[in-house]
């Protein structure tokens, strides 16, 4: 009758022909029809681009883990790709053998492989004041979840023979030239921090500190160092410009918090999201990511009408501490415009805030900690966008 759908009733090329052959790509490529998929940087952001971020996809990822590719990136002043057979990994301070390592020495020291998220402090830093960007990707996308396999700190400051009594903190040093150092607790320290090479299973990637990074599982990106070269322990917090005058939380009295590091319990909703559009009324899976810096999630409940009432999500396993949880709930849209918000709450009990109940303690000039309720609009024409509700 010629009304039936050309591609159901003609057989495709590909159906009759011969396909590539193996190893056609030694390293395999996304489909050429993916390549919308990307990380991307917020224009005017800041002045250079390798001083910069670029956010990651979270609207086109399923699951709970980043392709490398698509992690997102941080630099104070550009990636390098350093040759692993040059690099070197120094601990000293406050130990009785300061020892350098090879990336050799390294790995073949006893390893671990755990799943964990990044999530910039500065994440969602755009809307403390009110919307201000048009995308999940923009709003929430300083975000990553990912296998990383590396030796645990505590393995090598004993290696190192720590001062047990008076070593109370590490500083943390990048072999880039951004004199960008973090100080950590001896407890975090010894507690789940990796040094680690994999990431997915295979080296890390350039961007994202190849060959050596620190991993340091619920707490802010920042500390998370790449291009790892050095440990030194001490007894005192370090202060440095990165902890004395960047990542410091701005309060509504005019003071300043120093060393809020963990990563408060957040979630949002990744599809439907601001930027997408809902073909038509009916049946839809509304999904999202949850995560805690304190460890794992324990619910996440999804709100369609901008709050008023909640229903609780599946939470897909694996449910891993300090790791992003995905959550998926059924929803029937019935075409009117609705408010869709999720709400996380970690195993310590503490409840994802309203962004009012968060500029009540926090005000509405800080940049970094905003893990507010998120809501997306979506209007009778099906058009997602970011809004507030007080
Ligand atoms: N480490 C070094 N050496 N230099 C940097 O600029 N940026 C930090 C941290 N580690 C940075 C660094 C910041 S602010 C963040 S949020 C994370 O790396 C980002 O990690 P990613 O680029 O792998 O996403």
């Amino acid at each position: 009758s010629g009304d039936g759908d050309p591609n159901i009733l003609n057989l495709p090329e590909h159906s009759t022909t011969l396909g590539q052959a193996v190893a056609t790509n030694g390293y395999g490529v996304p489909s050429k029809y993916e390549t919308n998929l990307l990380r991307r940087e917020s224009p005017g952001l800041t002045r250079v681009s390798a001083a910069s971020v670029s956010f990651a996809p979270l609207q086109g990822l399923f699951g709970i883990i980043t392709p490398s590719g698509l992690h997102f990136e941080r630099h104070h002043q550009g990636w390098h790709d350093i040759d692993p057979s040059k690099h070197r990994f120094m601990i000293n301070g406050l130990v009785k053998n300061p020892k350098v390592y090879t990336m050799d020495d390294l790995m073949r020291l006893p390893s671990v492989s755990r799943m964990h998220f990044i999530e910039c402090g500065a994440n969602t830093a755009m809307e403390w004041g009110n919307v201000a960007v048009p995308t999940v990707q923009y709003s929430h996308g300083m975000l990553s979840c990912c296998e990383f396999t590396g030796v645990p700190l505590s393995v090598l400051l004993e290696d190192c023979g720590y001062d047990k009594k008076n070593g109370k903190f590490i500083l943390a040093e990048g072999a880039d030239g951004s004199s960008m150092t973090r100080t950590i607790s001896m407890d975090r320290a010894l507690d789940d921090v990796i040094v680690a090479w994999g990431m997915n299973g295979e080296m890390l990637r350039p961007e994202n500190g190849y060959p050596l990074r620190l991993v340091v599982p619920g707490v802010q990106g920042v500390s998370w160092v790449k291009w790892l070269r050095r440990i030194e322990v001490g007894d005192k917090e370090y202060g440095t410009k990165d902890e004395a005058i960047h990542y410091i939380d701005s309060m509504p009295d005019g003071m300043y918090r120093q060393y809020t590091s963990i990563q408060e319990c957040k979630s949002v909703i990744t599809t439907p999201s601001a930027g997408q559009m809902l073909l038509d009324k009916g049946f839809y899976n509304i999904t999202g990511l949850a995560w805690s810096g304190r460890g794992k999630i324990k619910r996440v409940d999804v709100s369609v009408d901008g709050g008023r009432n909640w229903r609780t999500a599946r939470l897909e396993g694996p449910v891993n501490t300090k790791c992003l949880t995905r959550f998926n709930i059924n929803w029937v849209w019935d075409g009117s415009p609705v408010v869709l918000q999720s709400r996380a709450i970690d195993e310590t009990g503490y409840v994802q805030p309203k962004i009012n109940e968060l500029r009540a303690v926090r005000g509405t000039r800080s940049i970094y900690h905003n893990n507010a309720i998120q809501s997306w609009k979506v209007s009778e024409s099906g058009e997602v966008s970011n809004v507030q509700v007080y």
